[in-house]
């Protein structure tokens, strides 16, 4: 099951799991989207399942999980990937925002894992990856709250491994993107703040959300036994 599958790093992670014999639960607001990745995952000879989905919305939640059950049975992946960053100074006090990315990046990313808790725990078995950031290591100006946000993402990651990993075999990975490019600048709407960014960018190149997928298809396909903890993958041209 795949959060925010309908653009950037959901929808590669979707392509890449079909790709290596998952069967896919497409979760995200925009069904169009979901619907023609389903239709591209089929013609590769994939299973896909799309959900439309808005995770800040409890029962919604509960619903995806319930149908995704009633179709395959099982859930044995989870990628808590939704997410928002509405970028912008807090002298400026964008507070529904603020909001916005604590619903949809912990809120949103806490009811999924809730509701998959259940089916996992009664499996014995089940891998939760948090798409977090290089934001939950530090803040940025601009990003207070959206890193915020990503620190509680890393927190929950290392609650949940330190509750779920030895006593459910339940693993839990923390997926620390640095610059990806994807849609996620474009919904900032503070011109100063995404200009801005767009300008310190220049023309270096940025991860392709392919890279980010493939790093989460290494964190599911290994061993039991083995609990990747954090991935943190940054552009060759992205300073630390
Ligand atoms: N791009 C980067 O540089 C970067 C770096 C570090 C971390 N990340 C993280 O990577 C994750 C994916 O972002 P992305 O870069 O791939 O950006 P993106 O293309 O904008 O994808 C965000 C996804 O989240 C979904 N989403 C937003 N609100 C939602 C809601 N309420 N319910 C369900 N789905 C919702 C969007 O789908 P709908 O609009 O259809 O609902 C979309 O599929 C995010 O958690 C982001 O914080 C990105």
């Amino acid at each position: 099951m795949v959060t925010g599958a309908s653009s950037g790093i959901g929808a590669a992670t979707a392509r890449v799991l079909a790709a290596d014999g998952a069967a896919v639960v497409l979760a995200a607001r925009r069904a169009d989207r979901l619907d023609a990745l389903r239709t591209e995952i089929k013609a590769e000879g994939g299973l896909a399942l799309p959900l439309p989905t808005d995770v800040t919305d409890r029962a919604a939640v509960d619903v995806l999980v319930s149908t995704a059950l009633e179709w395959y049975g099982r859930i044995d992946i989870l990628v808590n990937n939704a997410g928002v960053m509405l970028l912008s100074p807090v002298a400026k006090r964008d507070v529904d925002e603020w909001d916005r990315m604590i619903d949809v990046n912990i809120r949103g990313l806490l009811h999924c894992t809730a509701a998959v808790l259940p089916t996992m725990l009664e499996q014995r078995s089940g891998h939760i990856v948090n798409v977090g950031s290089v934001a939950g290591r530090r803040p940025f100006p601009g990003g207070t709250v959206y890193s915020a946000t990503k620190f509680a993402v890393r927190a929950i990651s290392a609650g949940l491994r330190n509750e779920l990993s030895p006593a459910q075999s339940i693993r839990v990975t923390d997926i620390e993107p640095g610059v990806v490019d994807t849609e996620l600048p474009d919904h900032i709407t503070d011109e100063q703040t995404r200009r801005g960014l767009e300008q310190r960018w220049g023309d270096r190149m940025k991860l392709r959300a392919e890279d980010i997928a493939r790093a989460i298809h290494y964190a599911v396909t290994q061993p039991q036994h083995v609990n990747v903890n954090e991935l943190l993958v940054r552009p060759t041209q992205q300073e630390t």
